[in-house]
């Protein structure tokens, strides 16, 4: 079957309306690594098919928006939640509507909205700034979906994403950890586990230290780092995500934009490449892990988005050497290359 809502739709309350689908879900569970007692699986999300988790929650708001007979969709996004509108209106045959901070967003992420058709709007300013706009404007038509996380439908969507590593593992893992902006998709996962029935894993909310509304319990006015997806000072769902974390007896914790990176940097040198909000769990994992604070049995981290959707930052690690050689040098060049390790990369 292909995407999440043929899948899962016993689950989802769709009843039978049809589904606005590019087949997302089903995403890779990787074994990554065997650290003692945990075993640490990577769930690449970002081979969902806008290259972000946002498939699963966009595929059933933009189904509902669909059947509900809304004339277009909108939503404010830091890119992801963007491309993905974009993608799924244009499935659909909805125009979409999409408005980003100004200068904030990836390259890559503006050009795929645009690809899809969408029209993009920016507003000077930040992500918490434009959800309020179309969060406004939303309310004041009534013909236009919001598809923005607040949507219950997005998070309905979102919650697969749990079904999926319970049927995978057999059981759910003794621990889950991810990014978190908006929140919404650690409060997506929490009710996922707790809809599928089978025990709920400790909850672990990884956000970057310059944007860590969750960990200081207080709302930003001026969130800060490279992690565009995450820079977010006003949390949406926080308090499905405060529940989460609580009901769970998880935590939220903070990790520098240089921790993002050398995560990102790590990733990518054992053959997975995020984006740097992505990388940012696995930076979370590891301060998880030097502290003891992990349970033992599997642990999933979500990782959220392709290294793909931005194409600037990983330049601030990446060795960009290259040797000049001649056919006639190659072989002894590769010779010296293997005998120095420099085509050798640890993780
Ligand atoms: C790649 C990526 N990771 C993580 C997040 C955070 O998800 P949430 O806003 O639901 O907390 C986002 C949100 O835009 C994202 O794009």
């Amino acid at each position: 079957m292909s995407g999440i809502i043929e899948r899962y739709r016993a689950y989802l309350d769709l009843g039978d309306i049809p589904a606005v689908t590019l087949g997302e879900g089903g995403t890779p569970l990787v074994h990554w690594a065997t650290w003692g007692i945990q075993d640490i699986y990577l769930k690449l999300e970002g081979t969902n098919p806008t290259g972000s988790f946002k498939d699963r929650g966009m595929t059933v708001a933009v189904s509902v928006a669909k059947a509900q007979g809304a004339r277009g969709v909108i939503c404010a996004s830091t890119g992801n939640t963007a491309a993905s509108a974009a993608a799924y209106a244009a499935r659909a045959g909805l125009p979409a509507f999409v408005v980003v901070p100004e200068g904030r967003v990836t390259r890559e992420k503006m050009m795929q909205a645009l690809a899809h058709g969408a029209k993009t709007l920016s507003v000077s300013g930040n992500f918490d700034q434009a959800l309020a706009a179309v969060r406004r404007l939303a309310q004041e038509r009534g013909d236009i979906a919001l598809v923005n996380s607040v949507n219950p439908w997005r998070l309905r969507g979102q919650e697969t994403g749990a079904y999926e590593i319970v049927d995978e593992l057999g059981a759910p893992p003794a621990a889950l950890v991810l990014p978190v902006g908006n929140a919404g998709n650690i409060s997506a996962y929490f009710h996922g586990f707790r809809r599928y029935g089978r025990g709920i894993p400790q909850m672990f909310g990884i956000q970057a230290a310059g944007a860590a509304a969750m960990v200081e319990g207080r709302d930003l006015e001026n969130p800060e780092t490279i992690a565009t997806a995450i820079r977010i000072g006003k949390p949406a769902s926080r308090h499905l995500a405060q529940e989460a974390v609580l009901v769970s007896q998880g935590q939220f914790l903070a990790v520098s934009d240089q921790d993002i990176l050398r995560a990102q940097q790590e990733l990518a040198h054992g053959g997975v490449f995020v984006e740097p909000a992505s990388a940012t769990a696995y930076a979370g994992l590891k301060v998880l892990r030097d502290r003891g604070a992990l349970p033992p049995g599997p642990i999933v981290a979500i990782l959220t988005g392709t290294g793909l959707k931005d194409g600037q930052t990983p330049f601030q690690w990446i060795d960009q050497t290259t040797y000049p050689t001649s056919a006639d040098a190659l072989g002894s060049h590769i010779e010296r290359l293997l005998e120095e390790g420099a085509a050798r990369v640890a993780h």
